[in-house]
């Protein structure tokens, strides 16, 4: 868009969330991989790209296909019409769900309970949207937070809080402060948004004893807890994953959030919600939050592609509906990524007396690495890595939601290879060797 073009329109005279930065990071992001395409990436949190099949996706609609047939007894046109029609606000492949819900989590679902969406980026829409109610309703959000979290609540008017991270993942004094505080200025939050494994951007996982402190201290303070797991299969050791949030509810005290863009396949766009909370209508009958939420959802995108439900359908179906067991590559190449690059921050980092430190997280699994400098990381620097270094990462600011400036920066190893990661790590060593002597001189 060019000065000299005519206007129509203002962007102030449009929605308030479309001025935001909130809402324009992820088109910034993606805007500086364009313009340096020959950058090593370690900015993007996309899965790696070698293990996609196309041929496979032919596979998985016809397993699903003949499920609907052989298993549930559709007759051939009815099979077609489901997969083919408009179709069932709440999707098609909620059964499945459940089933990989109770293989792979041990959390006993309803299918009757699930919202099956577009992405997960949808169901935060979704549930966000049915919780704001009034001006007074805000969201509490660990920081730093996905900004797509932060971009939904916008949308929907509804400010989010920040609730402080700390080692343990959430700190706890902290979101009852938080909550409190809240109530005092006569606002309502609503819940609590965190991710307990592997979150993104930081990488924090919360233990098993903190997370059932977490859930007593929600029952305490009378909080929903909106729990985001997209990475909580990519653990880097052999060891028990620890419980999810929703499989130690007991008290229908949490909003589950799934994708299956990283476990499956982003391009099919389809994510989900578990919202099991009673709600009770106008006319006293109780039914679950997903059938408010489906409410919403035939006004946003009329139902989830039933086409793309398939091809989830039909990869659940031929791993019998485990995605741990259908993603043991992944993992297994994640887990090496993640060795490969904290073992190189190591290597390229020493920590020596005449320099200022550079730190770095080391998560138990997940994605995400993030790196402290002794400068702020902001996105003029990320451009200049892009175009003099060929290097990209992610500035942490991105993930808060204030305009202070942030020492920090975001290092995702999903979708290169090892190689890859070598290069970007010497490229980012000579940016980082490169300001600290812009800046000491
Ligand atoms: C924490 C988190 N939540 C949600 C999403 C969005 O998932 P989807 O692609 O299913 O919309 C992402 C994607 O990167 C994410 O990192």
């Amino acid at each position: 868009m060019s000065a000299a073009e005519p206007v129509d329109l203002t962007v102030a005279d449009l929605h308030p969330a479309l001025g935001d930065p909130a809402l324009t990071s992820m088109n910034f992001l993606n805007e500086v991989s364009e313009r340096y395409p020959a950058a090593v990436s370690l900015a993007a949190g996309r899965p790696y790209e070698e293990f996609f099949d196309l041929a496979a996706v032919h596979r998985h609609l016809d397993t699903f296909h003949r499920h609907l047939v052989d298993d549930l007894g559709h007759r051939p046109e009815q099979a077609r019409r489901l997969l083919l029609q408009y179709g069932r606000t709440k999707g098609i492949v909620h059964h499945l769900i459940a089933r990989n819900l109770a293989v792979d989590e041990g959390i006993t679902v309803d299918p009757e309970d699930v919202v099956v969406t577009v992405g997960c980026q949808e169901a935060m829409f979704l549930v966000l949207r049915a919780l704001r109610a009034g001006p007074a309703d805000v969201l509490l959000a660990v920081a730093p937070t996905y900004v797509g979290l932060t971009g939904a609540a916008r949308l929907v008017d509804l400010p989010v809080w920040p609730v402080a991270g700390g080692s343990a993942g959430v700190d706890l004094v902290d979101l009852a402060a938080q909550v409190r505080r809240a109530r005092a200025a006569g606002l309502r939050p609503r819940a609590c948004y965190l991710m307990p494994d592997f979150a993104n951007p930081s990488g924090a996982s919360i233990d098993t004893a903190h997370r059932q402190r977490l859930l007593d201290v929600a029952a305490q303070e009378d909080l929903l807890l909106l729990e985001d797991n997209p990475y909580g299969l990519f653990h880097g050791d052999d060891g028990p994953r620890p419980p999810t949030l929703k499989a130690l509810d007991s008290g229908r005290r949490v909003v589950y959030l799934g994708s299956f863009a990283k476990t499956v396949l982003p391009g099919a766009r389809v994510g989900y919600v578990v919202a099991d909370q009673r709600v009770a209508g106008p006319d006293g009958r109780v039914g679950p939050l997903a059938d408010q939420l489906a409410m919403i959802k035939s006004m946003v995108t009329v139902n989830t592609s039933p086409i793309a439900q398939a091809v989830i359908g039909g990869r659940l179906l031929e791993h019998g509906c485990s995605l741990v067991a259908a993603n043991t590559r992944e993992r297994s190449a994640y887990t090496r990524n993640l060795r490969h690059l904290v073992a190189g921050l190591t290597r390229r980092f020493p920590d020596q007396p005449d320099r200022p430190a550079v730190r770095w997280t080391v998560p138990a699994g997940g994605f995400f690495v993030v790196v402290t400098v002794p400068f702020p990381v902001d996105d003029a620097l990320l451009d200049r890595s892009g175009r003099d270094y060929g290097v990209l990462w992610t500035p942490m600011a991105h993930f808060y939601d204030d305009t202070a400036p942030v020492r920090a920066l975001r290092l995702s190893v999903s979708a290169v290879t090892p190689e890859q990661i070598d290069v970007g790590l010497d490229r980012l060593a000579a940016l980082i060797t490169d300001e600290l002597a812009r800046r000491a001189g």
